[in-house]
């Protein structure tokens, strides 16, 4: 079958013929219907990020994925040929307790493997086999947004934590707030633009920067969705006076990270998705002054990363929520599909203020569109 092959930490990716899965007892075979590109398969493909699994000379790049059915092994319940399907992206250690509870995204030995970025293959190949521990079930009506379920995990995720972060205090004096609270989100790829939607749903007064005036298909849908957007291109300050409860980050720049810890009311949380590039230069902090205000004002920095099935379920829900609050707004996220053959360009090109470019693998999957 084809797939995009990755040698890390050699640059470069390239689509080549390799094995078939093979069903065995216990899994699902999935042939794959599209596979979204993100900031991380980028890094891989630029050598900074990835591993191939052991034993393998390559990695079979891709974890953002939609697929369908085509074989289920006999002793396995509840899939069919047919049945959309989006498959979870770590695979935990076994060896502790939050893995073995299918919880691998809070592994503590970091032994996991996550497939398509270290240790196993991914999802930019015709096929995977499964077991259903990790695949999650798509209401048909969600096909063709699906692909945008793995990136509004890492949301949910993030936005949880960061939620259970705020609530720490308990109850709030005055409680209900005659305000809707204030989120900020830094950057405005899928994760950022997925993170305002959910915000919005979750009741927040959403503003999201990134470095691009209005004129982006990401600034009209963030108009669209009644958020507002602006241009950080020269720095934060655009932001005036303003600070944030909530602050999501989406984007892994490292100086953009100090600069939006600023940015934090008292009480407020900071939560961190980006992966910033550990071979980075080191940065000039103010760090008395950050560490100062954080004590002082009782904010959090937490990091966030990857999401366990719990996520994928919720993300299944708010998809629905979002269609039904917004039509055709998660449509408007994929800006561009572009056929496999196309990766190793897709993966090298950045187009800013494009929102999410997905490849497409096996039109319509096993039973046809
Ligand atoms: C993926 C996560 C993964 C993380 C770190 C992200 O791009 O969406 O599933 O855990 O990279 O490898």
């Amino acid at each position: 079958m084809r797939a995009v092959v990755v040698r890390p930490p050699a640059p470069g990716a390239a689509v080549e013929e390799v094995p078939p899965p093979s069903l065995a007892p216990g899994e699902v075979l999935v042939d794959v219907v599209e596979c979204g590109v993100c900031g991380t398969d980028r890094d891989i493909v630029a050598g900074k990020y990835g591993r191939a699994p052991a034993g393998s000379p390559y990695l079979v790049l891709g974890h953002e994925n939609l697929g369908r059915v085509r074989a289920v092994a006999p002793d396995v319940a509840g899939w069919a040929p047919g049945d959309w399907v989006v498959a979870t992206v770590r695979r935990g250690c076994g060896e502790d307790r939050f893995c073995r509870a299918n919880r691998s995204d809070e592994c503590e030995t970091g032994r996991f493997t996550e497939r398509g970025i270290g240790g196993a293959p991914g999802y930019m190949a015709e096929q995977y086999v499964e077991s259903p521990t990790y695949l999650v079930h798509v209401p048909p009506p969600l096909r063709a947004v699906a692909v945008l379920l793995e990136p509004l995990t890492i949301v949910e995720k993030a936005v949880f934590m960061g939620q259970r972060v705020i609530d720490r205090r308990g109850t709030t004096p005055g409680d209900p707030p005659t305000e809707p609270p204030t989120a900020l989100v830094a950057g405005t790829g899928a994760v950022g633009i997925l993170a305002a939607l959910l915000l919005k749903v979750r009741g927040y007064d959403v503003t999201a920067i990134d470095r691009h005036d209005d004129t982006t298909p990401a600034a009209r849908l963030l108009a669209r969705i009644g958020a507002t957007h602006r241009d950080a291109a020269d720095g934060v300050g655009t932001l005036g006076d303003d600070r944030y409860e909530l602050v999501v980050e989406a984007t892994g720049a490292i100086s953009l990270d100090f600069d939006l810890a600023h940015r934090l009311r008292p009480n407020g949380a900071l939560v961190l998705t980006g992966i910033p590039d550990a071979a980075a230069p080191p940065t000039s902090v103010r760090a008395g002054e950050l560490l100062r205000t954080l004590v002082l004002e009782n904010q959090a920095l937490l990091g966030s990363v990857n999401a366990n099935r719990t996520y994928f379920e919720a993300g299944i829900r708010d998809l629905t929520v979002f269609e039904e609050k917004w039509p055709g707004v998660l449509a408007s996220m994929i800006t561009a599909r572009r056929p496999l053959a196309d990766a190793p360009a897709v993966l090298t090109d950045r187009h800013p203020g494009t929102m999410k470019t997905v490849l497409t693998v096996v039109p319509g999957g096993a039973a046809g569109p």
